[in-house]
């Protein structure tokens, strides 16, 4: 009933022409919309012309990040009007590499969700724990804290169409992939904390993303688990094979 959702996230990597060829070369090898979302979370400079590039195909693109406000004196930020206007879909918000190295924070990850519906963008949500965390058995807790934080004030139709990418730190970029069993754990643990505290119906409807070490090999047993709708990958989505291979476990 939920579609599979799976976002490339390339992170700071590429050049404008790498970026180009890669959308060449996927557009059409993509499942379509109607069987999965595609989606490539492109660096800011490349954004219009991945937008122009993708059109009339399936595949999206997304921002890795953006500011809260419309506009306003806030030297190096780029606004959510800024994203719509170019043609842009989603936005990948909380993503543990912004919150560790540029002070991205709950309560700005809350702002930035309902900036991010104020101009009609799908937020990607992202969640996790540290190893230390994990070890301590505080991951429920922590990743509860975070989901609650970050959906606060939205209403229930904003958190259906939410996308919640959970995200062990200690899986990013490191080879560890989370099993499926913990992956599923987690993801369940988060629908049941959105069926309390927005609806039923928003816990069924908003779609949970796994990310960390995802790839061709492990993507498909990730996606068969009961509460996993998608993948959002780093590393893997570089290579346009690569991405085509995991957005077609999707669909
Ligand atoms: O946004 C993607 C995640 O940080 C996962 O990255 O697939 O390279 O582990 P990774």
């Amino acid at each position: 009933m939920r579609k599979n959702v799976i976002a490339g996230n390339w992170k700071m990597n590429k050049v404008l022409s790498e970026a180009e060829q890669f959308v060449e070369e996927t557009k059409t090898r993509i499942p379509s919309e109607e069987k999965a979302e595609s989606i490539v979370c492109a660096p800011f400079p490349f954004l219009p012309v991945l937008v122009e590039k993708a059109k009339g195909s399936d595949l999206k693109v997304a921002a890795q990040n953006m500011h809260y406000e419309d506009n306003g004196a806030f030297t190096g930020e780029v606004s959510p009007v800024m994203l719509k206007d170019l043609g842009v879909t989603h936005v990948v918000l909380g993503h543990s590499e912004r919150r560790e190295y540029f002070a991205e924070t709950d309560e700005t990850v809350n702002k930035k969700a309902h900036a991010a519906f104020n101009h009609n963008l799908t937020p990607i949500i992202c969640v996790g724990e540290t190893l230390e965390q994990r070890e301590n058995n505080e991951t429920m807790n922590h990743v509860e804290a975070q989901v609650k934080q970050a959906l606060s004030g939205l209403t229930e139709e904003q958190v259906k169409a939410s996308i919640i990418a959970y995200e062990p730190i200690w899986a990013i970029g490191t080879g560890k992939t989370a099993t499926s069993e913990q992956a599923n754990e987690v993801c369940t643990h988060i629908r049941n904390v959105v069926k309390q505290f927005s609806s039923e119906e928003a816990g069924e409807a908003i779609r949970l993303q796994y990310g960390g070490s995802v790839k061709p090999a492990n993507v498909d047993e990730l996606l068969s688990q009961s509460d996993i709708d998608g993948a959002l990958v780093g590393g893997a989505s570089l290579e346009a094979d690569s991405f085509v291979q995991l957005a077609e476990a999707g669909a």
